[in-house]
């Protein structure tokens, strides 16, 4: 947080577009004038020019029920049918969708023509397994097209899918399977990552089996398989391969409609306590800001663009700007299974060389680990093609950024950091190209018919050059419209930090420059971001107080070169066990792979210190920002409201003895 502060002190540079880009630019002023004069006309205005709808809706917002949303309720729509179905209609069949390319190098083609009847296929599979309107598909597979086709497919029926990202456990699975009672899972023999075969069936396996497979509990009745990796995998009564259904289903589907307030689906995201928080999203405001943000912030080219935004479809980034906003504009993209460095550290640069990408997004922490790796790798190859950069994820430093548009960006292609969360559903502050005057490290300002602000603890506007939390003032089309199953713990996270003025708090820290630009400063809560993806503390806290050895853990998230944050583990363990066990080392080396196993890899803390005290409270609250101080290598803050104040200082010794 204090270098973002320091870097807003300093930062001057301002970076114009071009005469050029400007003058082609899909954005306009106008837009942000339009906006303001009527919001909801604006709106709905987007709405009707973006999206096909088969009944048209005569209300833009009903927001007489707050915190619960409805964007143009008594409108239909197929969400799938828009991504999908109309462009072929409109003369677009050839266009590729789908640039695919397989981490060892395969590749596919795939046409709007076909993306649109593998689709059909796969509704018709799903429909006779039982699925229909409202019925709950968990998806856990790699990024291969099967992932955009199983979800589409979910979206036709009006359905809901869960994505749960490929590097999670069956730990994590069962929860999510759990919370939503899901009827069916889509996953893949494995998928390819690093060089070698990632399995993803046995994980599957194991979440169901311990409910004791089709035990009296179970929702899920099938399990489908799509074959991938080639490799063996253990076959159960409930499992179908993909191919086969595929194969043996009617080729045609005629979409129905859906209200605009259908759910469309449900993603899980950390919050501040252990159990993660099932983001409900609708059909036709979110595919409404998906679309005009896809189309504006990316200046999107349909004809001509080739865009690649490198997020996994099990985070939000995926679901909207690698599936829906796209493809609802009818978009080329390239989508990439592997790793960036498979087989070598050129990888990404490579492929944005073979499909000429004119427009790429990715996250800080790639960028940071590319800097690190010096430019020489990206200069091996053609990136002229490169005219647009986006930012997502977490604070872009500057230093990062100015990389990035010389580097990557050849000087000359404007950088976009464009700030959003699950819960927004799309993009909410971001510069336009073309129009904005880009400044490296700041989100700068809400794109239009959006309404943020930066308040003090009760709710008032900060005033340009001060520092508070960043709120929503304003309902948005493609906001969460609850956590399911939960209505009091989505009032309570998100509506009632403020009384009832009905802002919505983001959890993130922001300050206003001279410009009024935005600067986010990260979390302000027990919320980590780890190479652009959020985790709570408690989540890991809870992983690492499951495990036998330990009696007490706080995590917290310490400044990362490279992934922005790290899990810090500061874990207390049984007497017992450190008697009858080895060396500290394997005990924490223990603790890593176990919350690896319970979470997935991503979680894995990388220091874990193991301590006799934690720092708390009179009320024994942990005050985790001591533990940060300490992860951090700074001087301890102030310690005076703890119920023990040497307990730091032995903290301290045994971190730095480490
Ligand atoms: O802290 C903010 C950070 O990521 C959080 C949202 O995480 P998630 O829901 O996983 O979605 C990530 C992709 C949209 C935010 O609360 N964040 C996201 N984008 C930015 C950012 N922080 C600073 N600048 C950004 N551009």
């Amino acid at each position: 947080m204090n270098t973002q502060i320091d870097n807003l002190l300093h930062e001057y540079r301002k970076f114009p577009p071009s005469e050029e880009f400007a003058r082609n630019a899909v954005a306009t002023t106008e837009l942000y004038e339009e906006a303001k004069a009527d919001r909801l006309e604006f709106w709905a205005r987007q709405a009707r020019e973006l999206l096909d709808w088969e009944t048209p809706f005569t209300r833009t917002l009903d927001w007489s029920n707050p915190p619960f949303a409805k964007w143009f309720d008594d409108g239909r729509l197929n969400v799938a049918y828009n991504c999908l179905d109309r462009h072929v209609e409109a003369g677009n069949g050839d266009r590729v969708a789908l640039h695919w390319e397989g981490e060892q190098g395969d590749s596919r083609t795939v046409t709007y023509a076909d993306l649109t009847a593998e689709v059909k296929r796969a509704a018709n599979v799903l429909s006779g397994l039982g699925i229909g309107e409202g019925d709950r598909v968990a998806i856990y597979l790699p990024m291969i097209p099967e992932a955009v086709v199983a979800m589409l497919a979910v979206a036709r029926l009006g359905a809901v899918h869960s994505v749960i990202f490929g590097g999670f456990s069956a730990d994590s699975i069962r929860s999510r399977v759990d919370d939503a009672s899901a009827k069916l899972v889509i996953t893949a023999d494995g998928g390819w990552r690093k060089g070698k075969v990632s399995a993803l069936k046995p994980a599957v396996d194991a979440a169901l089996q311990a409910r004791g497979d089709l035990g009296p509990q179970e929702t899920v009745t099938n399990v489908l398989v799509v074959k991938r990796g080639e490799n063996e995998i253990d076959w159960t009564d409930r499992d179908l391969w993909w191919h086969e259904e595929m194969a043996k289903a009617e080729p045609e589907h005629v979409a129905q409609s859906f209200p605009a307030e259908n759910p469309l689906f449900i993603l899980y995201t950390s919050g501040t306590t252990g159990k993660p928080k099932g983001i409900l999203h609708t059909s036709g405001g979110y595919l409404t800001q998906c679309a005009f943000t896809h189309k504006i912030v990316f200046d999107l080219k349909p004809e001509s663009d080739v865009y690649w935004c490198t997020a996994d479809i099990g985070w939000v980034t995926g679901h909207s700007y690698v599936v829906y906003g796209p493809l609802a504009n009818g978009a080329s993209q390239v989508l990439y299974e592997g790793t960036p460095d498979t087989p070598h550290p050129g990888r990404w640069w490579e492929i944005i060389e073979k499909y000429k990408v004119t427009t790429f997004y990715t996250a800080p922490t790639a960028i940071r680990s590319f800097m690190k790796l010096g430019r020489k790798i990206p200069k091996q190859f053609d990136l002229s093609s490169v005219r647009l950069l986006g930012s997502v994820g977490e604070p872009i430093n500057p230093e990062a950024w100015m990389w990035y548009r010389k580097v990557i960006g050849g000087k000359a292609a404007p950088v976009v950091d464009t700030w959003w969360q699950t819960e927004t559903g799309a993009i909410m502050i971001s510069a336009l190209p073309g129009i904005t005057e880009t400044k490296p490290g700041s989100a700068q300002v809400p794109i239009p018919g959006i309404n943020v602000d930066v308040v003090d603890d009760d709710g008032h506007h900060v005033g340009t050059g001060n520092g508070g939390l960043l709120v929503v003032a304003e309902p948005w089309p493609s906001m969460l419209r609850g956590i399911w199953g939960d209505p009091e713990r989505f009032k309570e996270t998100y509506w009632e930090k403020f009384g009832d003025k009905h802002l919505y708090f983001a959890g993130d820290g922001a300050r206003l420059d001279h410009d009024s630009d935005i600067w986010l400063l990260g979390r302000v809560d027990d919320v980590m971001n780890v190479s652009g993806h959020r985790l709570s503390t408690a989540e890991i806290e809870s992983a690492l107080v499951a495990h036998p050895f330990t009696a007490e853990a706080a995590v917290v998230g310490a400044h990362d070169d490279t992934t922005g944050q790290a899990v810090v583990a500061f874990v207390i363990i049984k007497e017992s066990m450190l008697e009858e066990s080895a060396a500290v080392e394997d005990i924490a080396a223990v603790l890593r792979a176990h919350v690896g196993e319970q979470i997935g890899p991503i979680a894995r803390p990388r220091d874990v210190f193991i301590v006799n005290e934690l720092p708390k409270t009179r009320s024994g609250k942990i005050m985790r920002r001591l533990l940060r101080d300490v992860a951090e290598g700074r001087e301890v803050g102030d310690t005076t409201t703890l119920a023990d104040t040497t307990v730091m200082q032995i903290i301290t010794g045994q971190v730095t003895a480490k």
